[in-house]
């Protein structure tokens, strides 16, 4: 089948293997896709929106190698995804760079300006003021993407700016056809977006109404921002003109960020978290991503026992699977903030014998219930809000690996736009814990690890990971949206790969559970059987209404040799796509 399919599109410069029923010359839909990964021996492309995956897979067919084509990636999103693609966001990349065989973490996280303080969102009672913290100009945090992105092509890449960008300035000068995915969730988000003219301007009609599938959408501004960074690189954006709109946008509405906030901005490569899992090295996103530092903790408490014989979401596995979450997550709500403004206690959290007298508290036959679990290392001496954050990887021919994960927060952020530049603003600040034990969008608590500070970075759990095998060959690297979920939902994906053999497309495509402490409940997707619910339900576990869909990883995995590259788009969020470059 694989064979027949490069036979099919030797004529075009892509193979595009995508979960959304496009019909383009350059693309070729598999309605296997669910099961069967795309295979290639020439790198790969994949994520959330399959022109992006194009621009990707295009920049490596020219010679550019992973880190290329990430950031020509990450641009191209920017365009073609405005709900989670950005350039008024941050998130976090990992980079493995084989010839050196280091793994770098880029930490490109938003900051909060200069003038944020702790009580920012509290109102005249002392309560948070959940409207201003996710929807006003101050519920943005200082943006690093574009600072992060070029920080990865200047250190690691090999392309110039001009040409990683060109695509993603093509995308947004010359429009781009609208696809159901884009159509339906702008129309989703009209409310909020129509509250904001620059919004409303730039990703509706001029009546208002929503693009329609097939239409297309063009982003002049956009693309005069694009250019400016093509041209002057860091200082195109975070100085000058772009830099003048943004702060002129801030003073107009009460937002905080100033001149001396863009150009302060830092990014900071940090060390990954990496600990040892069946054998394999699974290497993470470290603090001020929570993501790395509770997945290994998880899957330390998870090593104590023969995941594979108690059988794929059975009650017993999810069991498991569920009281070490909620271990993980208490913890997260104490000890967990950014590295450069509290001492988060990495070693200890990640310890495999911390990992042993948390598992043995675990009661095998029965639930325990959140109220009952503190965060552990004192013992010792998902909300309504959609969740669009976006990931891709990337990995070329000669090994090198990129997983990246980059976000606005929510779906269009706070929804509001930078007047005459064309781009959305993040509303990250909520992911600070603005009020100790007061629940942020993901239903997540925190306390003074994650107060507002300036300058300190909001905790995350974006968790773009690599995985190698005993060899230390890279054989995984994959990452989610999800918000909260994010964490478990990786974590999954290696579970389903290392523990029960799945293949990278089985693994995406198996049913996902979710629990995150508090709230108390097991959170599950369709495909979880109603006797597995009954005997949870039976052991005392409060679930959910069933959950439409838990993330959407965007994974390549590798045989140990880096010959052979196997490629899955999750086909739960419509768009996704692999690309291959066949030149
Ligand atoms: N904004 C979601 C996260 O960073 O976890």
């Amino acid at each position: 089948m694989i064979k027949s399919l490069f036979n099919a599109v030797s004529i075009s410069f892509f193979l595009v293997l995508s979960s959304f029923s496009l019909a383009s010359e350059k693309a070729i839909i598999d309605p296997s896709a669910r099961f069967h990964p795309l295979v290639s021996d020439r790198g790969m492309v994949v994520s959330q929106e399959m022109l992006a995956s194009q621009v990707g897979a295009d920049i490596l067919a020219r010679g550019g190698n992973a880190v290329d084509a990430a950031v020509a990636t990450g641009f191209a999103l920017a365009v073609t995804l405005p709900r989670a693609g950005n350039l008024g966001g941050g998130g976090f990349m990992l980079v493995h760079l084989a010839a050196e065989n280091k793994t770098v973490a880029i930490d490109y996280r938003e900051m909060a300006p200069a003038s944020a303080s702790r009580d920012m969102f509290l109102d005249a009672e002392g309560d948070v003021d959940n409207k201003k913290a996710r929807y006003s100009m101050q519920s943005s945090g200082v943006p690093g993407t574009v600072a992060g992105l070029l920080h990865a092509l200047d250190s690691y890449g090999t392309m110039s700016l001009k040409q990683v960008l060109q695509p993603a300035i093509e995308l947004a000068a010359n429009g781009f056809k609208v696809s159901m995915d884009l159509s339906s969730s702008l129309q989703a988000r009209q409310q909020t977006m129509h509250k904001n003219p620059a919004s409303k301007e730039y990703f509706y009609k001029a009546d208002g109404a929503g693009y329609e599938y097939g239409e297309t959408l063009v982003q002049k501004h956009l693309a005069a921002t694009l250019q400016r960074i093509a041209k002057k690189g860091r200082s195109g954006f975070y100085q000058g003109k772009t830099a003048q709109l943004i702060v002129a946008e801030m003073q107009r509405s009460g937002g905080l960020i100033s001149h001396k906030d863009l150009t302060s901005y830092r990014v900071i490569e940090r060390t990954p978290v990496c600990g040892d899992y069946r054998g394999n090295s699974v290497c993470a996103m470290p603090p001020p991503s929570s993501g790395g530092v509770h997945m290994l903790q998880m899957l330390n408490i998870l090593e104590g026992w023969d995941l594979a014989s108690l059988g794929h979401n059975s009650a017993a596995y999810i069991h498991r699977l569920v009281e070490s979450m909620r271990r993980a997550y208490a913890d997260r709500s104490s000890y967990l903030g950014d590295p450069d403004y509290f001492p988060v206690p990495v070693a200890e959290l990640t310890d495999k014998q911390y990992a042993t007298e948390l598992r043995e508290q675990i009661n095998l036959a029965k639930s325990s219930r959140s109220a009952d679990i503190r965060p552990g290392l004192d013992n010792r001496s998902a909300g309504k809000e959609s969740t669009e954050t976006t990931h891709f990887s990337t990995w070329d021919r000669w090994g090198n690996v990129v997983s990246n994960t980059y976000t606005l927060n929510f779906s269009y952020g706070s929804g509001i736009s930078v007047t005459g530049a064309g781009f959305l603003l993040n509303n990250e600040m909520d992911d600070f814990s603005a009020k100790p034990g007061s629940p942020n969008g993901y239903g997540l608590v925190g306390g003074i690890a994650n107060a507002i500070e300036p300058g300190k970075r909001p905790l995350s759990s974006m968790t773009p990971t690599i995985v190698f095998d005993k060899s230390g060959a890279p054989i995984l690297a994959t990452g989610s949206p999800g918000g909260s979920t994010i964490i478990t939902i990786v974590m999954q994906m290696l579970l389903n790969i290392i523990d029960f053999d799945m293949n990278v497309a089985e693994a995406t495509a198996a049913p996902r559970i979710h629990h995150q402490w508090l709230p108390d409940r097991v959170f599950y997707e369709a495909g979880v059987s109603a006797d597995t619910l009954q005997v949870l339900r039976e052991m005392g576990h409060q679930l959910n209404d069933k959950t439409s869909r838990l993330g959407a990883t965007q994974s390549i995995q590798s045989d140990s040799d880096g010959a052979m590259f196997y490629g899955t788009a999750d086909y739960r969020r419509e768009g996704s796509g692999v690309a291959i470059p066949i030149k």
